[in-house]
């Protein structure tokens, strides 16, 4: 995945969800204030209420895992802001900005580490892998959902 935009640059898009407890603690804003002001692009942002079914195939991965019915739960428990972000190396650079699944242990500056205190509220999820992104964002979006737009600062962004 990805789209080369100029010799240097590899443009990604990642898959990013504000957990129910951003809508519910009215954070939204300013999370994804974080995504903006660092020049990353969403090109899609919709509010959601997740079902059992989208949740349980959205972290798949973790079916046999303790946690897991805790985790749809919470998912589950009330709207969710799913986005698709743009940008430079965006899956990595993003999972930087959200900081370590455990808050406790988040960096402060990264929004793991300001706004959340318990690993099953961790307010944010973003893809973890080129792969992920693939799988998770049509699971959220359709094709006519996605945004294809140039941003008129892309030249103060990228050299
Ligand atoms: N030990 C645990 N106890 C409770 N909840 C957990 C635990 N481990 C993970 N979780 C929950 O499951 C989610 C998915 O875990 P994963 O290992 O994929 O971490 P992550 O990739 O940082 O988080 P996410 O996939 O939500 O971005 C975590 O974000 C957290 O909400
Ligand atoms: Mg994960």
């Amino acid at each position: 995945m990805g789209q080369r935009v100029s010799v240097e640059i590899m443009m990604e898009e990642s898959f990013v969800m504000m957990k129910p407890d951003a809508p519910q603690r009215r954070l939204m804003g300013k999370i994804l204030s974080r995504f903006e002001e660092k020049g990353l692009q969403i090109i899609a942002m919709k509010l959601i209420q997740i079902d059992e079914g989208l949740a349980k195939e959205h972290y798949g991965e973790h079916k046999d895992k303790p946690f897991f019915n805790d985790l749809v739960s919470y998912i589950t428990s009330s709207p969710a802001l799913a986005m698709v972000i743009k940008g430079e190396d965006a899956i990595s650079l993003i999972r930087k900005i959200v900081g370590a699944t455990n808050p406790k242990e988040a960096d402060l500056g990264t929004i793991r580490g300001d706004f959340a205190i318990d690993m099953g509220r961790n307010i944010i999820h973003a893809s973890d892998a080129p792969e992920s992104a693939k799988r998770e964002i049509p699971l959220f979006f359709d094709k006519d959902e996605i945004c294809d737009y140039d941003l008129v600062d892309n030249s103060w962004i990228y050299e």
